[in-house]
Protein backbone atom coordinates (compact mmCIF):
# COMPACT_ATOMS: atom_id res chain seq x y z
CA UNK A 1 0.00 0.00 0.00
CA UNK A 2 1.54 3.65 -1.14
CA UNK A 3 0.67 5.85 1.48
CA UNK A 4 0.88 9.49 0.76
CA UNK A 5 4.22 11.71 1.78
CA UNK A 6 3.15 14.65 4.07
CA UNK A 7 4.49 18.34 2.82
CA UNK A 8 6.45 18.21 6.27
CA UNK A 9 7.54 16.71 9.18
CA UNK A 10 8.98 17.84 12.55
CA UNK A 11 12.56 16.93 12.85
CA UNK A 12 12.08 15.39 16.10
CA UNK A 13 10.82 12.02 16.65
CA UNK A 14 6.95 11.55 18.25
CA UNK A 15 8.88 10.00 21.35
CA UNK A 16 10.98 13.46 22.06
CA UNK A 17 8.03 15.77 21.82
CA UNK A 18 6.47 13.45 24.42
CA UNK A 19 9.29 13.42 26.88
CA UNK A 20 10.05 17.52 26.31
CA UNK A 21 6.32 18.30 26.82
CA UNK A 22 6.56 16.23 30.00
CA UNK A 23 9.61 17.87 31.23
CA UNK A 24 8.21 21.55 30.54
CA UNK A 25 5.15 20.72 32.78
CA UNK A 26 7.39 19.51 35.62
CA UNK A 27 11.43 20.58 35.36
CA UNK A 28 12.72 23.91 35.90
CA UNK A 29 12.87 26.02 32.90
CA UNK A 30 15.28 29.39 34.13
CA UNK A 31 18.92 27.95 34.55
CA UNK A 32 21.08 30.53 33.53
CA UNK A 33 23.97 28.05 33.60
CA UNK A 34 22.21 25.52 31.13
CA UNK A 35 21.14 28.19 28.48
CA UNK A 36 24.93 29.53 28.70
CA UNK A 37 25.97 26.17 27.97
CA UNK A 38 23.54 26.02 24.94
CA UNK A 39 25.11 29.34 24.12
CA UNK A 40 28.63 28.06 23.97
CA UNK A 41 27.97 25.09 22.40
CA UNK A 42 25.93 26.40 19.23
CA UNK A 43 28.66 29.48 19.04
CA UNK A 44 31.67 26.76 18.33
CA UNK A 45 29.38 25.00 16.23
CA UNK A 46 28.34 27.64 13.52
CA UNK A 47 32.44 28.99 14.22
CA UNK A 48 31.39 32.22 15.92
CA UNK A 49 32.91 33.56 19.32
CA UNK A 50 29.67 35.02 21.21
CA UNK A 51 26.28 33.50 20.55
CA UNK A 52 23.33 35.49 22.92
CA UNK A 53 20.01 33.59 22.99
CA UNK A 54 16.82 35.68 22.89
CA UNK A 55 13.12 33.93 22.77
CA UNK A 56 12.45 34.70 19.07
CA UNK A 57 15.03 35.60 16.19
CA UNK A 58 12.87 38.67 15.89
CA UNK A 59 13.66 39.77 19.63
CA UNK A 60 17.56 39.18 18.84
CA UNK A 61 17.16 41.50 15.77
CA UNK A 62 15.03 43.66 17.72
CA UNK A 63 18.09 43.91 20.00
CA UNK A 64 20.74 44.20 17.29
CA UNK A 65 19.10 47.26 15.61
CA UNK A 66 18.59 48.85 19.02
CA UNK A 67 22.08 49.06 19.78
CA UNK A 68 23.10 50.05 16.48
CA UNK A 69 21.32 53.38 17.48
CA UNK A 70 20.51 54.31 14.11
CA UNK A 71 18.64 57.91 13.71
CA UNK A 72 14.96 57.34 13.03
CA UNK A 73 14.44 56.97 9.19
CA UNK A 74 17.23 54.97 8.53
CA UNK A 75 17.07 52.48 5.76
CA UNK A 76 17.42 49.05 6.50
CA UNK A 77 18.05 46.61 3.57
CA UNK A 78 14.78 43.41 3.87
CA UNK A 79 14.11 40.65 1.78
CA UNK A 80 10.59 40.46 0.10
CA UNK A 81 9.74 37.37 1.80
CA UNK A 82 10.36 36.62 5.20
CA UNK A 83 8.29 36.64 8.70
CA UNK A 84 6.24 39.65 9.42
CA UNK A 85 7.53 40.22 12.71
CA UNK A 86 10.84 40.96 11.36
CA UNK A 87 9.20 44.41 9.80
CA UNK A 88 7.27 45.32 12.70
CA UNK A 89 10.99 44.90 14.65
CA UNK A 90 12.12 47.41 11.75
CA UNK A 91 9.42 49.63 12.05
CA UNK A 92 8.93 49.87 16.20
CA UNK A 93 12.65 50.96 15.64
CA UNK A 94 11.63 54.13 13.14
CA UNK A 95 13.74 52.90 10.58
CA UNK A 96 12.72 52.81 7.04
CA UNK A 97 12.65 49.36 5.22
CA UNK A 98 13.78 49.08 1.72
CA UNK A 99 12.86 45.86 -0.01
CA UNK A 100 15.59 44.23 -2.42
CA UNK A 101 14.08 41.59 -5.15
CA UNK A 102 15.74 38.52 -4.74
CA UNK A 103 17.25 36.45 -7.40
CA UNK A 104 15.28 33.53 -8.61
CA UNK A 105 17.93 31.34 -8.40
CA UNK A 106 19.31 31.66 -5.68
CA UNK A 107 16.38 33.19 -3.95
CA UNK A 108 18.71 35.85 -1.97
CA UNK A 109 19.13 39.56 -2.93
CA UNK A 110 19.73 39.93 -6.43
CA UNK A 111 22.97 41.57 -6.93
CA UNK A 112 20.77 44.02 -9.98
CA UNK A 113 17.97 44.79 -7.01
CA UNK A 114 20.70 45.71 -4.67
CA UNK A 115 22.86 47.80 -6.78
CA UNK A 116 20.06 49.35 -7.61
CA UNK A 117 18.80 49.62 -3.26
CA UNK A 118 22.36 50.90 -1.91
CA UNK A 119 21.53 54.25 -3.70
CA UNK A 120 18.75 55.01 -1.01
CA UNK A 121 21.95 54.76 1.82
CA UNK A 122 21.23 51.97 3.58
CA UNK A 123 22.68 51.32 7.20
CA UNK A 124 21.57 47.49 7.48
CA UNK A 125 20.88 45.08 5.32
CA UNK A 126 19.21 41.46 6.49
CA UNK A 127 20.40 39.33 4.70
CA UNK A 128 18.12 36.39 4.37
CA UNK A 129 18.42 33.00 2.99
CA UNK A 130 15.54 31.22 1.73
CA UNK A 131 15.40 27.54 1.60
CA UNK A 132 18.30 26.32 2.85
CA UNK A 133 19.83 27.65 -0.52
CA UNK A 134 22.99 29.39 -0.44
CA UNK A 135 23.70 32.58 -2.73
CA UNK A 136 27.20 33.90 -3.62
CA UNK A 137 27.81 34.98 0.12
CA UNK A 138 31.12 36.85 -0.60
CA UNK A 139 29.78 38.94 -3.49
CA UNK A 140 27.22 40.27 -1.81
CA UNK A 141 29.00 40.83 1.42
CA UNK A 142 31.36 42.39 -0.26
CA UNK A 143 28.80 44.88 -2.10
CA UNK A 144 26.82 45.60 1.06
CA UNK A 145 30.98 46.24 3.19
CA UNK A 146 32.12 48.99 0.19
CA UNK A 147 28.83 51.06 0.79
CA UNK A 148 29.34 50.56 4.31
CA UNK A 149 26.12 48.68 5.52
CA UNK A 150 26.24 46.72 8.60
CA UNK A 151 25.19 43.27 7.64
CA UNK A 152 22.78 40.82 9.80
CA UNK A 153 22.28 37.73 8.59
CA UNK A 154 19.06 35.32 8.71
CA UNK A 155 20.05 31.92 9.31
CA UNK A 156 17.09 30.84 9.90
CA UNK A 157 16.56 28.30 7.18
CA UNK A 158 20.29 27.42 6.27
CA UNK A 159 21.74 26.08 9.41
CA UNK A 160 25.31 24.67 8.14
CA UNK A 161 24.90 25.74 4.55
CA UNK A 162 28.31 26.33 3.70
CA UNK A 163 30.14 28.90 0.81
CA UNK A 164 33.61 28.08 -0.09
CA UNK A 165 33.69 26.02 2.82
CA UNK A 166 32.70 28.67 5.44
CA UNK A 167 29.79 28.04 7.81
CA UNK A 168 26.42 30.47 6.49
CA UNK A 169 26.13 32.52 9.40
CA UNK A 170 29.74 33.45 10.08
CA UNK A 171 29.90 35.94 6.96
CA UNK A 172 27.81 39.29 8.78
CA UNK A 173 28.77 41.74 11.31
CA UNK A 174 25.72 39.59 13.69
CA UNK A 175 23.69 36.72 12.33
CA UNK A 176 20.53 35.25 13.56
CA UNK A 177 19.44 31.85 13.56
CA UNK A 178 15.56 30.66 14.57
CA UNK A 179 14.94 27.16 16.22
CA UNK A 180 10.87 27.25 15.72
CA UNK A 181 9.02 24.74 14.95
CA UNK A 182 9.51 22.79 11.76
CA UNK A 183 13.14 24.81 11.28
CA UNK A 184 15.87 22.09 11.40
CA UNK A 185 17.21 22.51 14.67
CA UNK A 186 14.01 23.05 16.15
CA UNK A 187 14.10 24.14 19.94
CA UNK A 188 10.64 25.06 20.22
CA UNK A 189 11.74 28.56 19.52
CA UNK A 190 14.55 30.74 20.23
CA UNK A 191 16.52 33.51 18.43
CA UNK A 192 20.36 33.12 18.58
CA UNK A 193 22.25 35.69 17.86
CA UNK A 194 25.93 34.98 16.89
CA UNK A 195 29.25 37.95 16.35
CA UNK A 196 32.40 37.87 16.68
CA UNK A 197 32.51 41.47 18.55
CA UNK A 198 32.92 41.31 21.80
CA UNK A 199 31.27 45.07 22.36
CA UNK A 200 28.09 44.33 20.76
CA UNK A 201 28.14 40.73 22.38
CA UNK A 202 28.00 42.73 25.69
CA UNK A 203 24.95 44.93 24.67
CA UNK A 204 22.93 42.30 23.58
CA UNK A 205 23.49 40.20 27.12
CA UNK A 206 22.39 43.46 28.68
CA UNK A 207 19.50 43.09 26.52
CA UNK A 208 18.83 39.55 27.33
CA UNK A 209 19.29 40.04 31.37
CA UNK A 210 16.49 42.98 30.77
CA UNK A 211 13.78 40.22 29.55
CA UNK A 212 11.14 38.80 31.61
CA UNK A 213 10.76 35.64 32.97
CA UNK A 214 10.35 32.49 30.89
CA UNK A 215 6.47 31.79 30.76
CA UNK A 216 5.50 28.16 31.58
CA UNK A 217 2.66 27.98 29.89
CA UNK A 218 3.70 29.29 26.83
CA UNK A 219 6.49 26.68 26.73
CA UNK A 220 3.94 24.28 26.86
CA UNK A 221 1.60 25.87 24.56
CA UNK A 222 5.12 25.79 21.48
CA UNK A 223 5.58 22.01 22.60
CA UNK A 224 2.56 20.78 22.34
CA UNK A 225 2.17 22.48 18.73
CA UNK A 226 5.02 20.29 17.41
CA UNK A 227 3.79 17.18 19.09
CA UNK A 228 0.55 17.92 17.59
CA UNK A 229 2.45 18.57 14.19
CA UNK A 230 4.56 15.54 14.32
CA UNK A 231 1.23 13.19 15.45
CA UNK A 232 -0.70 14.60 11.97
CA UNK A 233 2.30 14.18 9.86
CA UNK A 234 3.01 10.58 11.31
CA UNK A 235 2.78 8.71 7.64
CA UNK A 236 -0.55 6.14 9.17
CA UNK A 237 -1.92 9.72 10.80
CA UNK A 238 -1.17 11.37 7.94
CA UNK A 239 -2.84 8.93 5.21
CA UNK A 240 -6.00 8.19 7.43
CA UNK A 241 -6.75 11.65 8.73
CA UNK A 242 -4.26 14.82 7.95
CA UNK A 243 -4.26 13.69 3.94
CA UNK A 244 -7.56 13.23 3.45
CA UNK A 245 -9.11 16.42 5.69
CA UNK A 246 -5.99 19.21 3.73
CA UNK A 247 -7.84 17.67 0.15
CA UNK A 248 -11.45 17.94 1.53
CA UNK A 249 -10.23 21.44 2.64
CA UNK A 250 -8.68 22.42 -0.74
CA UNK A 251 -11.01 21.04 -2.84
CA UNK A 252 -13.71 22.80 -0.57
CA UNK A 253 -11.22 26.38 -1.64
CA UNK A 254 -9.09 26.53 1.70
CA UNK A 255 -7.10 28.55 0.50
CA UNK A 256 -5.22 28.94 3.84
CA UNK A 257 -4.36 25.39 3.83
CA UNK A 258 -2.76 25.55 0.50
CA UNK A 259 0.68 27.59 2.40
CA UNK A 260 3.04 25.02 4.54
CA UNK A 261 1.92 25.90 7.96
CA UNK A 262 -1.29 27.74 7.84
CA UNK A 263 -2.10 31.25 6.77
CA UNK A 264 -0.58 34.10 8.99
CA UNK A 265 -1.62 37.70 10.12
CA UNK A 266 -0.81 40.31 7.52
CA UNK A 267 -1.98 43.36 9.73
CA UNK A 268 0.64 46.04 11.43
CA UNK A 269 1.55 45.90 14.96
CA UNK A 270 0.42 48.92 17.40
CA UNK A 271 3.31 47.63 19.75
CA UNK A 272 5.21 44.55 19.55
CA UNK A 273 3.83 42.06 22.31
CA UNK A 274 5.41 41.06 25.92
CA UNK A 275 5.51 37.54 24.76
CA UNK A 276 8.45 38.78 22.80
CA UNK A 277 10.41 39.38 25.12
CA UNK A 278 10.69 36.82 27.68
CA UNK A 279 13.64 34.81 27.93
CA UNK A 280 14.44 31.52 26.49
CA UNK A 281 13.92 28.50 29.09
CA UNK A 282 16.82 26.32 29.83
CA UNK A 283 14.94 23.48 28.88
CA UNK A 284 14.66 24.66 25.19
CA UNK A 285 18.50 25.22 25.85
CA UNK A 286 18.60 21.17 26.65
CA UNK A 287 16.50 20.36 23.81
CA UNK A 288 19.24 22.50 21.44
CA UNK A 289 22.18 20.26 23.51
CA UNK A 290 20.43 17.08 22.46
CA UNK A 291 19.17 18.14 19.19
CA UNK A 292 22.73 19.93 17.84
CA UNK A 293 24.27 16.09 17.81
CA UNK A 294 22.00 14.55 15.08
CA UNK A 295 22.22 17.66 12.93
CA UNK A 296 24.90 16.07 10.45
CA UNK A 297 22.57 12.82 10.42
CA UNK A 298 19.77 14.38 9.51
CA UNK A 299 21.75 16.83 6.72
CA UNK A 300 23.08 14.53 5.31
CA UNK A 301 19.87 12.20 5.13
CA UNK A 302 17.76 15.11 3.36
CA UNK A 303 20.41 16.26 0.97
CA UNK A 304 21.48 12.96 -0.13
CA UNK A 305 17.05 12.53 -1.27
CA UNK A 306 17.21 15.70 -2.34
CA UNK A 307 20.13 14.72 -4.96
CA UNK A 308 18.99 11.72 -5.60
CA UNK A 309 15.50 13.41 -7.04
CA UNK A 310 17.44 16.07 -8.11
CA UNK A 311 19.33 13.44 -10.40
CA UNK A 312 15.98 11.81 -11.49
CA UNK A 313 14.16 14.71 -13.42
CA UNK A 314 14.71 17.75 -15.78
CA UNK A 315 13.13 20.06 -13.45
CA UNK A 316 15.68 23.45 -14.07
CA UNK A 317 12.83 25.50 -13.09
CA UNK A 318 14.04 25.54 -9.71
CA UNK A 319 15.78 27.44 -6.89
CA UNK A 320 19.77 26.02 -7.29
CA UNK A 321 21.85 28.35 -5.60
CA UNK A 322 25.73 30.05 -6.66
CA UNK A 323 28.42 27.88 -7.11
CA UNK A 324 30.50 27.44 -4.75
CA UNK A 325 27.79 27.34 -2.34
CA UNK A 326 26.65 23.80 -0.13
CA UNK A 327 22.74 23.93 0.15
CA UNK A 328 21.10 22.23 3.25
CA UNK A 329 17.78 22.18 1.55
CA UNK A 330 15.92 23.05 4.56
CA UNK A 331 13.00 23.06 1.57
CA UNK A 332 12.64 21.94 -1.91
CA UNK A 333 10.89 24.17 -4.43
CA UNK A 334 10.08 23.91 -8.01
CA UNK A 335 8.22 26.80 -10.06
CA UNK A 336 5.23 25.87 -11.37
CA UNK A 337 3.46 27.95 -13.99
CA UNK A 338 -0.13 27.06 -11.97
CA UNK A 339 0.24 26.13 -8.38
CA UNK A 340 -3.18 24.62 -8.02
CA UNK A 341 -2.77 22.24 -11.09
CA UNK A 342 0.43 21.36 -10.26
CA UNK A 343 -0.98 20.77 -6.92
CA UNK A 344 -3.77 18.26 -8.41
CA UNK A 345 -1.52 16.36 -9.99
CA UNK A 346 0.80 15.84 -7.41
CA UNK A 347 -1.91 14.92 -4.94
CA UNK A 348 -3.09 12.48 -6.99
CA UNK A 349 0.21 10.89 -6.85
CA UNK A 350 0.45 10.96 -3.10
CA UNK A 351 2.67 13.96 -2.72
CA UNK A 352 1.36 16.77 -0.71
CA UNK A 353 2.51 20.03 -1.43
CA UNK A 354 2.40 23.81 -0.38
CA UNK A 355 2.98 27.52 -1.02
CA UNK A 356 5.47 29.44 1.22
CA UNK A 357 3.87 30.40 4.74
CA UNK A 358 5.77 33.20 5.30
CA UNK A 359 4.74 36.59 4.29
CA UNK A 360 5.08 38.59 0.73
CA UNK A 361 6.36 41.74 3.04
CA UNK A 362 7.46 43.87 0.30
CA UNK A 363 3.26 43.81 -0.74
CA UNK A 364 1.15 44.43 2.30
CA UNK A 365 -1.51 47.22 1.80
CA UNK A 366 -1.88 47.90 5.32
CA UNK A 367 1.86 48.89 5.64
CA UNK A 368 3.49 52.15 5.19
CA UNK A 369 6.09 50.52 3.21
CA UNK A 370 5.94 48.65 -0.26
CA UNK A 371 8.35 47.49 -2.77
CA UNK A 372 8.39 46.54 -6.67
CA UNK A 373 9.68 42.86 -6.31
CA UNK A 374 8.34 40.60 -9.51
CA UNK A 375 11.24 37.80 -8.67
CA UNK A 376 9.83 37.61 -5.21
CA UNK A 377 6.27 37.52 -6.47
CA UNK A 378 6.66 34.46 -8.45
CA UNK A 379 8.56 32.65 -5.49
CA UNK A 380 5.22 33.00 -3.55
CA UNK A 381 2.83 32.21 -6.02
CA UNK A 382 4.28 30.07 -8.15
CA UNK A 383 7.11 28.03 -5.60
CA UNK A 384 6.30 24.59 -4.59
CA UNK A 385 6.90 23.29 -1.47
CA UNK A 386 7.46 19.57 -2.09
CA UNK A 387 8.48 17.07 0.82
CA UNK A 388 11.85 17.56 1.78
CA UNK A 389 13.14 16.16 5.25
CA UNK A 390 15.79 13.39 6.53
CA UNK A 391 12.44 10.74 7.25
CA UNK A 392 12.01 10.77 3.75
CA UNK A 393 12.37 6.84 2.67
CA UNK A 394 13.61 5.17 -0.15
CA UNK A 395 9.72 4.91 -2.02
CA UNK A 396 8.97 7.95 -1.00
CA UNK A 397 11.70 9.35 -2.48
CA UNK A 398 11.62 7.31 -5.71
CA UNK A 399 7.59 8.32 -6.05
CA UNK A 400 8.49 12.53 -5.33
CA UNK A 401 11.32 11.64 -8.49
CA UNK A 402 8.51 9.60 -10.62
CA UNK A 403 5.98 11.94 -9.89
CA UNK A 404 8.73 15.43 -11.14
CA UNK A 405 9.44 13.51 -14.12
CA UNK A 406 6.39 13.06 -15.46
CA UNK A 407 5.45 16.91 -14.13
CA UNK A 408 8.56 18.52 -15.54
CA UNK A 409 7.56 21.08 -18.80
CA UNK A 410 8.01 19.49 -21.88
C1 LIG B 1 13.87 33.50 7.47
C2 LIG B 1 13.23 33.36 8.82
N1 LIG B 1 13.56 34.21 9.80
C3 LIG B 1 13.02 34.09 11.02
C4 LIG B 1 12.08 33.10 11.29
C5 LIG B 1 11.43 32.94 12.63
O1 LIG B 1 11.78 33.92 13.50
P1 LIG B 1 11.17 33.99 14.97
O2 LIG B 1 12.11 33.20 15.83
O3 LIG B 1 11.18 35.43 15.30
O4 LIG B 1 9.81 33.38 14.93
C6 LIG B 1 11.72 32.21 10.32
C7 LIG B 1 10.72 31.16 10.62
O5 LIG B 1 10.02 30.64 9.82
C8 LIG B 1 12.29 32.35 9.05
O6 LIG B 1 11.95 31.50 8.07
Amino acid sequence: MKLPISRGRISHTLFEDFVWLVRSLFSKINDSRTVARFETTFANYVGRKHCVVFPFARTGIHAVLKNLELPAGSVVLMPPITIKPILDVVLDLKLVPVFVDIDQSTVCFSETSLTEALKSSPRVAILTYLFGIVPDVEALCKTLRNAGVFIIEDFSQCLNGKFRGDKIGSFGDVSVYSASSVKTLDTYGGGFVFTDDSEMAGSLGIDQRKLSKPSRSRLIKKVQTDLIRNFASQPIIFAILTFPILRFLTWRGGSKLTKFTGDRDQQPLTSLPAEWFESYTSIQAKVGLQQIKQMEEKDSKRKSAINQINSSHNFSDRPIGADGGENVFWQYIVYADNFSDFQKQLTSRGVDCSTTSLVKISGLASYPFQGVTPNADRLYSNGVYLPCYHQLTKSQISRISNSLSELEPK
